[in-house]
């Protein structure tokens, strides 16, 4: 089946602007597949992001017709517009080229998390303990699908503050209590929509919220 898929083009120092690529693909090929073949057949100025290919890096997340989406696990077919795709970078954050976005904004603030909302793994033959977050693959979907997280930079965030609420030694960061924190959410909750793994931070910020208000975390720092 032919499709045309339109891709926002954002290079340094430049406007950005669509460029369209009409291709054959199968309405079960991924979002992904499509845009490596893009990549090598018509374009190889074209920058996006991915790795594992199987919904559990994160890399690939971008906005598809218009909804966050990891493009890995994401079949034309279904999303295809009259045969149209449009694909564009992750809301709310940098972008680097194209549709690769810098995460640093998120990740920059994983210092908060405390150990206790890490998962301790067994690190296999080396006979090592490893660290791992609990179930988020840090995609940052969340942050783009969030109209708060994408307006606002200096607000921690759904991720993040979904990964504090995990922790079980009752203290938050002061900032988990301020305008920045939990009390920035609008309870849009497209955050649990669109997260790809089911992490569901639009409630988790909710249970924050009810545990500070009954005073049941003490908030240091
Ligand atoms: S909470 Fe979900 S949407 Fe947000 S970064 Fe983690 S996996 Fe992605
Ligand atoms: S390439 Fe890893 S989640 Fe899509």
């Amino acid at each position: 089946m032919r499709f045309r898929v339109v891709i926002k083009r954002v290079k340094a120092g430049g406007e950005p602007r669509f460029d369209a690529f009409d291709v054959e693909a199968d309405p079960s090929e991924s979002v992904l597949d499509v845009v490596e073949r893009i990549s090598l057949e018509k374009d190889r100025t074209l920058a996006f992001e991915h790795a594992c290919h199987h919904g559990v890096c994160g890399a690939c997340g971008m906005v598809i017709n218009g909804v966050e989406r990891l493009a890995c696990i994401t079949r034309i077919g279904e999303v295809a517009k009259g045969g149209v795709v449009v694909l564009e970078p992750l809301r709310g954050f940098k972008v680097i080229s194209d549709l690769a976005v810098d995460k640093s904004r998120m990740f920059g603030k994983y210092k908060l998390v405390t150990p206790s909302t890490l998962e301790i793994v067994d690190g296999g033959l080396q006979e090592v303990q490893l660290e791992k977050l609990y179930d988020c693959i840090e995609c940052g979907i969340c942050y783009s699908a969030c109209p708060i997280a994408n307006t606002f930079p200096e607000y921690l965030g759904p991720s993040l503050l979904a990964l504090i609420s995990k922790s079980g030694d009752g203290k938050v960061p002061a900032v988990v209590d301020s305008r920045a924190g939990v009390w920035a959410c609008h309870a849009a909750f497209e955050c649990s929509v669109r997260c790809p793994v089911g992490f569901k931070p639009g409630e988790s910020i909710m249970r924050l919220r009810r545990r500070l208000l009954k005073g049941e975390l003490r908030v240091e720092g």
